[in-house]
């Protein structure tokens, strides 16, 4: 159903969960989850392990009373209806099925928790605006976190915490994203087509840029400090006192820019003085070279095709 219109979705969603809610009670759970389940005995009940998995969830996403839940695609509303119930959330499902929606919100009734559950049938798909730019973020996160990997080996940091510092270096990108959609596709014009530096841009559209935002992300959920260091000030000038994960992201987030990766910003050539630049002497750490660009675009292409 990729790239097809919004109707075209709503046609295929209707044919297939619009059958009757009676067909699907006819297989599912009483919770009527259509998700995999979570057997903790190998002989244990779909009724029983579908209730684990749903508890599961709650417990991982710490779910606190009072907290405000949403479920995008929630279909039966099983999980918000839950959550609700047990973990004392507010929760707000939405579906594309007005099947599903349905059922929902005649259980929400039955059980007694209106004003604490809802399940609205509605497409809350982002505006095509936000879906480039998010896929920009998330192509330059991807490419810098393979090109890390890549150049851990030759620099002697831990391949999983090099890509994982890659995947993560510009989280507050993604953050100021979500919090300003309008302000950041201006950002996203005024970066290609202004003078502006990319950083100065969002201070002045979004009022922080996007190593703040992402250094408040690392301390509330705990970052190591490595990890911190590297998404607070990854844009910082090279130093002889930086850090050499800093280096290894800075030089992997040019990189990534270099082989076509950008969030925002004009092509740039591929050029090795530039990543020597981050790369300095005496660090111990290696400018990636030409070969291992093919190796990442390889790399990145197979990621992003088993990711669809
Ligand atoms: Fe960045
Ligand atoms: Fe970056």
């Amino acid at each position: 159903m990729r790239g097809s219109g919004k109707q075209r979705d709503a046609q295929a969603i209707a044919h297939h969960y619009d059958v009757s809610n009676e067909f699907y009670a006819l297989f599912l759970d009483p919770l009527m989850l259509y998700t995999c389940a979570y057997y903790r005995e190998p002989d244990g009940k779909l009724e029983q392990a579908q209730e684990d998995k749903v508890d599961l969830v709650c417990r991982k996403l710490r779910l606190q009373p009072g907290e405000t839940m949403l479920d995008i695609g929630c279909g039966w509303g099983g999980l918000s209806i839950w959550a609700a119930q047990h973990y004392g959330v507010k929760a707000h499902g939405v579906t594309l099925s007005r099947a599903q929606a349905e059922w929902a919100q005649a259980r929400i009734k039955r059980e007694g928790l209106e004003g604490r559950c809802v399940v609205e049938h509605r497409d809350l798909r982002l505006p095509q605006s936000f879906a480039v730019i998010l896929d920009r973020c998330w192509r330059h996160n991807l490419s810098t976190a393979l090109w890390c990997e890549a150049l851990a080996d030759h620099c002697n940091i831990e391949r999983p915490l090099g890509y994982t510092a890659g995947i993560l270096h510009d989280i507050g990108r993604i953050a100021l994203l979500m919090l300003f959609p309008d302000d950041y596709a201006e950002f996203l014009d005024v970066s290609l087509n202004g003078d502006l530096d990319k950083l100065e841009a969002e201070r002045k559209l979004c009022d922080a840029d996007h190593c703040q935002v992402g250094d408040s992300l690392a301390m509330s959920w705990n970052f190591s400090a490595e990890l911190g260091d590297v998404i607070a000030h990854h844009h910082d000038e090279v130093t002889s006192e930086t850090p050499r994960m800093r280096l290894l992201v800075q030089a992997a987030c040019t990189a990534a820019s270099m082989s076509g990766f950008h969030v925002a910003g004009p092509e740039q050539e591929w050029d090795p003085a530039r990543l020597e630049l981050l790369l300095p002497q005496g660090s111990g750490l290696r400018p990636p070279c030409g070969d291992l660009m093919e190796k990442v675009a390889w790399k990145l292409n197979r990621t992003e095709c088993s990711l669809l």
